[in-house]
């Protein structure tokens, strides 16, 4: 009898600097989680990076730290495809190809372009505002299934699934349409320090957010700095008191707990208590992390040998639904 093909995941990050909290909990433990029952593809997306300025020798650095970092949260290179977006050449190609078929009202309309084009006021370039189609790119030339991703990538998963019904519906059935993949309590992680903001690599102030490097130790202060209110009661209530349920999401995540068992876990404790446990086991997590990324980062030799082995599985699968594209729009075989 012949074998279902398992449906297909894909999904991915910027090689832009440190890898948060936010990214760990709102993608990589899910994909983690997702591995065994699903056929994965996780990208490092560098073409991605290159809207905002980058340093070529520290985007070289912050790639090849990514590939150890998803091995060491727990990806199985054996069984998943860990690759970099810029050996498939296949991504730029249908770029090009889906940037014809968006519209701009649908490229004005992205959050994220605002929210950037406004922090990054000197560097508007045209790849910030057409970043959703490399996205889409990147997710149709898979024929993905899933895309588990964290809240703020919700617009840009709806635009992806519009232009793959779009396309579909000029030439045939060519893509697969995708479903995103937003976990509940991970999807998103806030800032310490102004909890009502989504935690981000590029905040000026290092204590509102845990980079995956941190020392453990810091990370026990940086939670126990973290802004809550003054109730002194362990609730969730992201409206009124975001802070404490910005820390009650990141304990649930570590722990599996839900909300109601950490209100009873700390029904008579305050806030002191509360912030130490959530750091000590926040810690515990992160180092052991850590030491699997220490150990994959004296092997570079290793990581290099797998992403080039990977990038030429990922053009493979990329390659057939690249042809059928081409085909439908009429380009001349060559
Ligand atoms: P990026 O690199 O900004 O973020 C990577 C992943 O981390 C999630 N994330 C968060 N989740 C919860 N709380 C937070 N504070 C938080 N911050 C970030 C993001 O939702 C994302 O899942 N455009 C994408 C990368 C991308 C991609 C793709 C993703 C390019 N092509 C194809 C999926 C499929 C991005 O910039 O993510």
């Amino acid at each position: 009898m012949e074998e279902q093909r398992k449906k297909r995941i894909y999904s991915g990050i910027q090689p832009s600097g440190i890898i948060t909290l936010g990214n760990y909990f709102g993608a990589v433990k899910n994909w983690v989680e997702l591995q065994e029952d699903y056929d994965c593809l996780f990208c490092i997306v560098d073409m991605h990076a290159l809207t905002v300025r980058q340093v070529p020798a520290d985007l070289r650095k912050n790639s090849l730290s990514l590939v150890a970092m998803y091995l060491a949260c727990g990806l199985d290179p054996e069984k998943n495809i860990i690759y970099i977006q810029s050996h498939v050449p296949a991504h730029a190609e249908l770029n090009w190809i889906l940037n014809t078929f968006t519209y701009m009202g649908e490229l004005n309309r992205m959050t994220q372009f605002k929210e950037k084009s406004q922090r990054h006021a000197e560097n508007i370039n045209a790849g910030l505002f057409t970043y959703p189609c490399l996205m889409a790119s990147d997710i149709l030339l898979y024929q993905t299934d899933l895309v588990p991703v964290g809240e703020d990538q919700r617009q840009h998963i709806e635009l992806t699934r519009d232009l793959a019904v779009r396309f579909n519906n000029i030439y045939g059935d060519v893509f697969k349409v995708p479903e995103g993949f937003i976990p509940k309590a991970g999807a998103r992680i806030m800032s310490l320090q102004e909890p009502t903001k989504k935690m981000s690599k590029s905040a000026e102030d290092a204590n509102s957010y845990i980079s995956m490097l941190d020392d453990p130790r810091n990370i026990v202060n940086k939670i126990k700095r973290a802004v809550t209110d003054s109730e002194a009661v362990v609730r969730f209530d992201p409206e009124n008191k975001p802070g404490i349920s910005n820390l009650m999401n990141i304990y649930s995540c570590i722990t599996g707990k839900d909300h109601s068992a950490i209100e009873a876990e700390f029904a008579s404790q305050g806030y002191g208590a509360f912030k130490s446990t959530v750091g000590e086991a926040l810690a515990e997590s992160v180092s052991a992390i850590q030491v699997k990324y220490n150990q994959l980062m004296n092997d570079k030799g290793y990581l290099e040998k797998l992403i080039s082995e990977n990038a030429d599985k990922a053009a493979y699968i990329a390659s057939k639904t690249l042809s059928k594209v081409k085909k439908k729009v009429g380009f001349l075989p060559k």
